[in-house]
């Protein structure tokens, strides 16, 4: 499951779609953790979809990742400024790659 500790464990190597993207990333088998106020671990997401799917204010959308183990899609926290911190999609993820910082 994804580190809820990654903001202290892990640094900022990119940016993405207006989001930080914490390493490390050797792309494309690993990808990091996109986002930090709603943040992805790539490297775990499966493509559930559960998400996506849930979330009541559209944060994810669907990102290409050809040549990724687990997945050639990700749920990416496109839109994580309009998070209300509801936590559904913390609780569906089937593998717990999604970590939300309600404070
Ligand atoms: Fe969407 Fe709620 Fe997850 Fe925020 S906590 S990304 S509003 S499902
Ligand atoms: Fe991925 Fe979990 Fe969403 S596997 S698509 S982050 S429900
Ligand atoms: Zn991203």
């Amino acid at each position: 499951s994804i580190d809820p500790n990654f903001e202290e464990n892990r640094e900022v190597v990119d940016e993405h779609e207006g989001h930080d993207v914490w390493g490390p990333v050797d792309d494309p088998e690993r990808l990091g953790i996109h986002g930090t106020h709603v943040a992805v671990d790539f490297d775990i997401c499966l493509a559930d979809g559960a998400c996506i799917e849930d979330c009541p204010v559209d944060v994810f959308e669907w990102v290409d990742t050809p040549g990724h183990p687990e997945s050639e899609i990700k749920a990416d926290p496109a839109n994580e400024s309009q998070c209300i911190d509801c936590m559904i999609c913390v609780d569906v993820c089937p593998v717990d790659a999604i970590d939300v910082d309600a404070g």
